[in-house]
């Protein structure tokens, strides 16, 4: 299985019964030329008519986030916890979280990261699990650095708030733009670590 056979398989999935109203199935995109994994929590409208994570105001603020430090869609793969629009954007239930996370989970394993940046609580929640991490409230762990190692070998995951928080609240503006300037030195720590010893830290 390689990414696009993936991303195929996720755009016919009827896994779940928010196939029956979606008008595409978001699987995900980005050049991922700086190995940055960002996760989200669902497509909205704009997502769902256009099949791409991330292309309404909450994408808008993200880019601009991701320009703020240096980084555009080249550098990351965005994708979400749920790949379809659940109905009125409503949150996720554990029934479509359970089908769905399983493409997260291949996703992480053919793409390989060496940062996983969560955006939201239920992509927190979802690495959390999957990773072994102690599971606490949002605002007590955003913008901490969790350095994991697992059998898919070493990462960071960095949970955020979700973007679409800060449009609606705008003092997590602040907090999210101090986020993302931790994964711009986290991503200096493996770039610096990966050209003074020929190595990439994750697979050391
Ligand atoms: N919100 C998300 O979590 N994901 C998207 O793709 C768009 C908005």
């Amino acid at each position: 299985m390689d990414l696009k056979k993936l991303e195929e398989l996720i755009r016919s999935c009827r896994k779940c019964p928010l196939h029956k109203n979606r008008t595409n199935a978001v699987p995900g995109e980005g050049g991922f030329k700086k190995r940055i994994l960002l996760v989200g929590e669902a497509p909205g409208r704009n997502e769902d008519i256009q099949g791409r994570p991330f292309v309404g105001a909450a994408g808008k603020l993200l880019d601009s986030l991701l320009g703020e430090v240096g980084l555009s869609r080249e550098d990351v793969y965005i994708t979400n916890i749920i790949k379809c629009r659940p109905p009125n954007n409503r949150d996720p239930t554990d029934e479509e979280i359970h089908a769905c996370t399983p493409y997260l989970n291949q996703q992480v394993e053919l793409l390989n990261p060496r940062i996983i940046m969560t955006l939201g609580r239920f992509s927190w929640a979802w690495a959390a699990e999957r990773f072994g991490l102690e599971y606490r409230k949002l605002t007590d762990v955003r913008g901490k650095v969790f350095r994991v190692s697992t059998l898919l070998g070493r990462f960071s995951v960095i949970p955020t708030f979700h973007p679409a928080a800060a449009l609606r609240r705008r003092e997590l503006t602040d907090l999210i733009r101090d986020d993302f300037l931790t994964l711009r030195e986290e991503l200096s720590y493996y770039e610096g670590a990966s050209s003074e010893e020929g190595r990439d830290p994750k697979t050391s």
